[in-house]
């Protein structure tokens, strides 16, 4: 496991969409890990394979419920909506108002190729979507709107509901999914 240098503000990397992932081996495991452990060390809730140089399909999140590994993520549903304050590792030091859909349902698979599906709500739901952006080649900052008059950010941690996160299962068509995709030529990950 290793920390990785998180690529900043115009890094290119943070512009393109990425690809998906089409091995589940050592190289993504190890990936994972080295996210993981990024995020932490950087103490940040979420953070996707393009922010460490990688255009591949993945982000790791972690907003007090656990780790969640997402491997190809697709988001099924989005529902009701919360205006709040975001930042992102890759521009640290700025933060900025942004409105997204506060209940998100997505699958993903998990680190050996199972589809997992995940219903998130509040700061979990931002996440997801935050970081599902940062897989297309969107950073948040490109949604930074003015916050509502009166609006405080104590209000809205206030206003969180405490039992909101993230619930995780199995999808019903688990395993349907997965089977072995032929390996792509490699073509190096971006570096930049
Ligand atoms: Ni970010």
């Amino acid at each position: 496991m290793a920390v990785r240098n998180i690529f900043t503000d115009d890094a290119s990397c943070l512009y393109k969409k990425a690809r998906p992932v089409e091995k589940f081996d050592k190289k993504l495991h190890d990936l994972l890990d080295d996210m993981s452990e990024t995020m932490y060390a950087a103490e940040g809730v979420g953070l996707a394979a393009p922010q460490v140089g990688i255009l591949r399909r993945i982000f790791v999140m972690d907003c007090g419920d656990g780790l969640i590994e997402a491997v190809n993520p697709e988001i099924i549903e989005t529902s009701g909506e919360q205006g709040g304050m975001e930042g992102c590792l890759s521009f640290p030091e700025r933060r900025g108002y942004v409105v997204r859909p506060n209940r998100v349902v997505f699958r993903a698979y998990n680190r050996i190729g199972e589809l997992m599906e995940y219903e998130c709500e509040g700061l979990s739901a931002r996440c997801v979507m935050h970081e599902t952006d940062h897989l297309d080649g969107h950073v948040y900052l490109e949604k930074v709107t003015e916050p509502p008059e009166g609006f405080t950010e104590e209000q809205a941690e206030d206003e969180r509901e405490p039992e909101a996160g993230a619930k995780a299962e199995a999808a019903p068509e688990a395993g349907a999914e997965s089977e072995p995709k032929s390996e792509p030529k490699s073509k190096g990950e971006a570096q930049e």
